[in-house]
């Protein structure tokens, strides 16, 4: 079957039987699909809502940067939420997000992350980042939006330079244009998995250790007042880096990785000589 409709093809993601992703809404251009989505939580039936979208000309990156992407190649798709689970929680939904991405593009590529929640090829190449934001009332989470960017179809070879030297995407991982549609069914199915096993008491973190690119490694991290130099010891419970630094080890609930020693890797994995 073929649909010429960008609109009415995007709308085959969704399915009505599911709390994420039981509708899709497509935009040609919008400033932020995040944006679109906090708003939607304020409609009726808003919350679930997958606004997808072929170009953001104000895409939000985390840590106050852009997020660039040109047109009809990538997927950008954002999900605005109430989710039923306590404040304390609220970096175990990221978590949960990076698993459910991860899985999502499986069938593309075998990908890692690279905490927080950057999606990595085995080189650390990016392919995927997330951007959640929270809203608090107190002990609770009022309000999330779920943010998703996939380098899908944007080769490397047509990367800007900047960008090129650190990025790859699912295209030029599996060697074939990917299905953007295909990607974002598995993607709003496996975040409503995620969600809900979530809110039903399971934590994501063994998924999420399971496919930890940095364990091993030498990291550069900038804690924004200062950096740490140290080598990553795993993942705590909550979701915090363990890094064994000078002063012995620390778990970073924030944080930027800036630089992995390309010289230090993990036992098991090869390095190219
Ligand atoms: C990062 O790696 O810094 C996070 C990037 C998140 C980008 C996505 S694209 C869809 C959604 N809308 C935005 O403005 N940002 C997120």
């Amino acid at each position: 079957m073929t649909v010429r409709n960008p609109a009415a093809a995007w709308s085959l993601a969704a399915d009505a039987s599911r709390r994420i992703g039981r509708a899709v809404e497509y935009h040609l251009e919008i400033g932020s699909t995040n944006d679109r989505a906090r708003g939607a939580l304020a409609e009726p039936n808003g919350e679930g809502l997958a606004v997808v979208a072929d170009l953001q000309t104000a895409g939000r990156g985390r840590q106050g940067r852009g997020w660039l992407s040109p047109p009809g190649v990538n997927l950008m798709c954002s999900i605005g939420l109430r989710p039923h689970i306590p404040a304390s929680q609220a970096g175990l939904l990221g978590l949960a997000t990076a698993v459910a991405a991860l899985d999502a593009c499986r069938p593309w590529a075998l990908l890692q992350i690279r905490w927080p929640n950057d999606l990595v090829a085995s080189d650390g190449s990016k392919v995927a980042g997330l951007l959640i934001e929270t809203a608090l009332d107190g002990e609770r989470i009022s309000a999330a939006v779920l943010g998703i960017g996939v380098n899908v179809n944007w080769r490397r070879a047509d990367m800007p330079a900047g960008i090129a030297e650190t990025a790859t995407s699912l295209q030029d991982l599996a060697g074939e244009s990917v299905d953007r549609v295909a990607l974002l069914a598995r993607l709003l199915a496996a975040l409503d998995d995620e969600v809900t096993r979530l809110e039903s008491g399971s934590s994501p973190v063994e998924r999420y250790r399971a496919a930890s690119w940095l364990d091993g490694r030498q990291a550069h991290i900038d804690l924004g007042d200062r950096r740490l130099d140290g080598v990553v010891a795993g993942i705590a419970d909550d979701g915090s880096l363990l890094v064994d630094g000078p002063g012995g080890r620390v778990a970073l609930s924030h944080g930027e990785v800036v630089r992995v020693d390309p010289t230090r890797v993990p036992a098991g994995v090869e390095v190219a000589s």
